[in-house]
Parts: C-alpha cells; structure tokens; sequence
C-alpha cells in the first residue's frame, strides 16, 4: 500500500456494541493491512495503566483529574508506540474507544464539564498530531445497553455506575463528536448483525478495502 494509513475508532458508551463490531470487522478485514487496538492500551505499559484503572480503589477517593491524566498517559504510550509508527508503515489502526471516551467518562460522567481545557491540553500532547480520519460513535438509549450488559454478566466498576452517569456519558459522545473531521453517529438499537454490517460497510467504504 502506498502512502500513509487511516486511523478509524469505534467508541460509545458500555453495552453499545463496540467489541462485537470490532471483532466482526477483525473476521471481516483478516488479510488486509490493518491492526486493531484498543484504548485505554495498546501497548505493555498503557495495558499496566488500563489494570491500573480498572482496579478496585479499596474505598480511596480518586480524582477526576487524576484518571484524566492516567488515560491521558495511557493514550501518549498508544499513540507514540502503536498508532502513529503503524500508520507510517501504511497500514490501517482501528481502535476500540479513544479521546471521546475520556470526554464522556471522565468529564461528563463525572459532572466535572470544568476540566475541559484541562483535557484539551493533556490530549493534544497524547495524541502526538495524529487525529482520527474516521470517529465512528454507536448509540443507544442507556437502558438498553444496561440491559445488555447484565444479561452479558461479569460488570464493571464503570458499568456499576447508576443511571445519570451513562446519560451523561451518552450526552458528552454525541456533543463532542464534532471535533473530528469526520464523525459518524452508528444507531445501535438495532440487531447486534446489523450493527455489525453497518460498522463494517462504513469502514470498508472508508478506507477503500
Ligand atoms: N445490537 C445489539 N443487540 C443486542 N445485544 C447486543 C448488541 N450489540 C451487542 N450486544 C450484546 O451486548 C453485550 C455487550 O456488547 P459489547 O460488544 O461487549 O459492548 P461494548 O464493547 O460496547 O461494551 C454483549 O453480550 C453483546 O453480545
Ligand atoms: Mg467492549
């Protein structure tokens, strides 16, 4: 392939879908050059910060600004080892949640909209000058996503989260999706195959594969 590759994600909130769209894309694109990842991770270290904070806090109060700044860590790793060095190789990267996560979880959910330019700031230097090409957002309404969720087992400690928080988080996705040259908003309220279809009919026709 000539040229440098695209960088496509696929975020939304928990329960929407982005794991069963990114492995159907996985089956779909096996052969063709394109490596998928997933924030926050992607690489050794950035998978010890995501155990990091996916850990139980053991009753410690911890704080908006202090999990910004870990996913923020989290994403400079991804982008300078992964992303960028893949994308200047030719090939695709498809991640599985990215910045916008970071908005809705961390600001919106949180009720700490206040951290805004904190964020700006802290994501321009993670993201290295590399944004997006394609910022795909699956959407559906939060109790449906709830329900998947338990009915899939095993939650979170952000799936636990109560209501307010996922329409918060669902609200800051779709509010901020216009920072991105491209922004595609996927209704997930439909079957999980049709979803699955419509992701992979975007990519494809996105990237020209
Ligand atoms: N469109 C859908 N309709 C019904 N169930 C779905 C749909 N999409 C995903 N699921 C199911 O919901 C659960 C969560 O899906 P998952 O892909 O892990 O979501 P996410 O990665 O966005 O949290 C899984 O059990 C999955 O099979
Ligand atoms: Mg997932």
């Amino acid at each position: 392939m000539n040229g440098r590759g695209k960088f496509v994600v696929i975020d939304g909130g928990d329960g929407t879908g982005k794991s069963s769209a990114v492995l159907h894309l996985v089956q779909e694109l096996k052969g063709m050059p394109v490596l998928f990842t997933r924030e926050p991770g992607g690489t050794v270290f950035a998978e010890q910060i995501r155990d990091l904070l996916l850990q139980d806090r053991k009753g410690e109060h911890v704080f908006a600004e202090t999990e910004l700044m870990l996913f923020s860590a989290a994403r400079m790793q991804h982008m300078g080892n992964t992303v960028i060095p893949t994308l200047k190789e030719g090939r695709h990267v498809i991640s599985d949640r990215f910045s916008l996560s970071t908005i809705a979880y961390q600001l919106y959910g949180n009720g700490r909209g206040d951290l805004v330019k904190f964020f700006e700031m802290l994501d321009t230097v993670a993201v290295s000058g590399c944004v997006p090409d394609l910022y795909i957002v699956l959407d559906v309404d939060t109790d449906t996503a709830l329900l998947r969720r338990q009915k899939a087992g095993g939650l979170t400690r952000f799936d636990k989260k109560a209501a307010d928080f996922h329409r918060a988080v669902r609200a800051g996705f779709l509010e901020h999706l216009n920072r991105y040259p491209y922004g595609v908003v996927v209704d997930a309220s439909k079957s999980e195959v049709e979803v699955q279809q419509e992701v992979l009919k975007i990519v494809k026709n996105f990237l020209k594969i």
